[in-house]
């Protein structure tokens, strides 16, 4: 499907795209920035062998687009963007990265940069030779990210719990989390030590079982885990997990993770709220990075994990309680609420006409 650039920035509200091509790296990315309103915009580095260009154009939109949700549900005062860099044969990676910092300079603290899928501490130094607006990997930036995402998540899944069994009951618990990378080993860590029976899968064979090894949890087949009876499913891989045929599959209570852009559509959750499962919005429960990071950038502060978990566990207790006296899907309700937000946000930036 072609995706008409202009059309979908007008519809989705898009301030600006750029397409970045290097000649001498041969990188080609795109960079989104959404909205600027009440403070910089946002957004990862995600490193991904889109298929064709138009593919990393969605991706870069709908990911920049959930950032500045993210941004309004959390109350930090800053918008969405993302940069999406097209993985290929033949990129000369460390200077591609560096490329990607001068384009990030260049615009001047508009847009602040940190990891994603794909980029990690390696690629962040390489970025942070050419720009300050970037999340430092070493002890001059905010810590761990991934560590924050997953307290949240973790606090997340507690309110999802309370909210439909008015406890947590961790040891009678079983949880599957798809995807032991940065954000669901933590996950899976966290829960263990409640006493929580987990099972994982991983596409990544070693990662699975280093994570068995050190957890003593039960390991799933990667193509099966969806199918697992449990009360909390909790992806942690990659996003557009759920669609027409995975919705029908699962057999879990609540889905809860940090995945983002879970849903291939906004369809799916309302599936999921007619089948009776709890589907808890990825950009709700998944913004414990954000938080950490937009503090530090803005507020030279580092926030501590736990208070990280505390915000964001409120912020979804919340949800579902207005959810549920609603009747409507959490999603639903948490979609209407961020676009409020930001065109309220925009409405305030706009100067009085006199
Ligand atoms: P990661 O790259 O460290 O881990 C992802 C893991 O998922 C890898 O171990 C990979 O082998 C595995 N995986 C990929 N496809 C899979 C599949 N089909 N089935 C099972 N396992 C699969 O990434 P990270 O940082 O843990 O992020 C995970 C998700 O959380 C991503 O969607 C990311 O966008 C999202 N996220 C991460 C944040 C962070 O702070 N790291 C912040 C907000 C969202």
């Amino acid at each position: 499907m072609e995706t008409r650039i202009l059309a979908a920035m007008a519809r989705d509200g898009f301030e600006r795209v750029l397409a970045i091509h290097d000649r001498r790296s041969r990188l080609r990315a795109f960079l989104g920035v959404h909205d600027t309103s009440v403070g910089p915009a946002l957004g990862g580095i995600r490193r991904w062998a889109y298929l064709e260009e138009n593919q990393a154009l969605r991706d870069c939109l709908r990911l920049a687009l959930a950032m500045s949700r993210k941004c309004c549900l959390a109350d930090v005062a800053a918008g969405g963007g993302k940069l999406v860099l097209i993985d290929a044969p033949g990129v000369d990676w460390e200077r591609a990265y560096a490329y990607v910092g001068r384009v990030v300079q260049s615009l001047g603290g508009l847009f602040y940069t940190g990891p994603d899928v794909g980029t990690g501490e390696r690629e962040l130094e390489w970025v942070a030779r050419a720009t300050e607006f970037v999340t430092h990997p070493g002890p001059s930036g905010p810590g761990r990210l991934s560590d924050a995402t997953a307290e949240g998540v973790f606090a997340g899944i507690a309110a999802a719990l309370r909210h439909v069994d008015g406890e947590e009951d961790w040891p009678r618990r079983r949880v599957v989390v798809q995807g032991l990378g940065a954000v669901g080993l933590r996950l899976a860590r966290r829960l263990v030590e409640r006493g929580v029976s987990v099972v994982a899968a991983d596409v990544d064979g070693g990662k699975a079982e280093a994570a068995r090894r050190e957890l003593a949890i039960e390991l799933a087949d990667p193509s099966r885990e969806l199918d697992l009876s449990c009360d909390v499913f909790a992806p942690c891989a990659l996003g557009g997990i759920l669609h027409d045929l995975t919705v029908e599959r699962l057999a879990c209570r609540i889905v809860a993770g940090g995945a983002n852009n879970v849903l291939v559509r906004t369809e799916h959750a309302l599936r999921l709220f007619e089948r009776g499962i709890l589907y808890v919005p990825d950009f709700v429960i998944n913004a414990g990075a954000l938080v950490r990071g937009a503090t530090f950038h803005l507020d030279g502060r580092r926030e501590p994990i736990e208070r990280i978990g505390e915000r964001i566990g409120r912020t979804t207790s919340e949800l579902l309680r207005r959810a549920s006296e609603a009747g409507e899907a959490p999603e639903t309700v948490a979609l209407r609420e961020a676009d409020r937000r930001i065109t309220e946000r925009r409405r305030e930036d706009e100067p009085a006409l006199s």
